[in-house]
């Protein structure tokens, strides 16, 4: 796949220092929105692929990408359980739903905001994740943490490349830069908790 200059995408809103401190106040709360998330980001590769069958190198990268997802939700799965920590049942994501809202209707546009709202939700986690390696004290979560925002990282670049290479290109570098102002307000006004998003 022909690969998008990332240097010339605008850079990420950076989360607040609130949003980080109710992480840390109550890690064992994020821990498990964290894993209730990861299984959601494997669902989502899975209903990607179902949808798309006719195009085989998005079909390969989300069956790729659902596994890996499902792999982080077995480690952070493993994490909680050594912490003596329960799963909660899976809450509504306002994030994701204010973010879902704005998948326009139209085959075209509707598989390039599917895959842009993809990039977008994966740049924030790597970013996020970023934040709480940069900020945890234990070296065995601060490593884990490390690997997981590389993941991410690797993830949004990937929606952003499947994008780039299924769509007009022009279109989707200002879709995106339009999501990315959006996001940011999305995520600037809602409650800050102990979670992902
Ligand atoms: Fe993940
Ligand atoms: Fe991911």
């Amino acid at each position: 796949m022909a690969e998008p200059d990332f240097s010339l995408i605008e850079p990420l809103e950076p989360s607040p220092g609130a949003w980080l401190d109710k992480v840390l106040a109550d890690f064992d709360c994020f821990l498990a929105d964290h894993a209730s998330c990861e299984k959601k980001a494997s669902g989502m590769a899975m209903s990607m692929a179902s949808h798309y069958p006719d195009k085989p190198e998005l079909l390969s990268a989300m069956a790729d990408l659902a596994v890996e997802e499902l792999s982080h939700y077995r480690e952070v799965i493993r994490l909680m359980l050594q912490r003596g920590v329960s799963p909660t049942p899976d809450t509504k994501d306002a994030y994701v739903n204010a973010l879902n809202r704005l998948v326009r209707k139209g085959t075209d546009v509707f598989l390039m905001d599917r895959l842009l709202l993809g990039a977008i939700v994966e740049r924030r986690g790597a970013e996020r994740f970023a934040c709480i390696a940069a900020a945890v004290t234990d070296p065995m979560l601060q490593k884990f943490y490390q690997a997981i925002a590389a993941s991410e990282a690797r993830h949004w670049t990937l929606f952003y490349t499947l994008a780039w290479n299924h769509c007009d290109q022009q279109d989707v570098a200002d879709r995106f830069q339009a999501l990315t102002t959006i996001e940011a307000q999305i995520m600037l006004d809602l409650p800050y908790r102990a979670a992902l998003h």
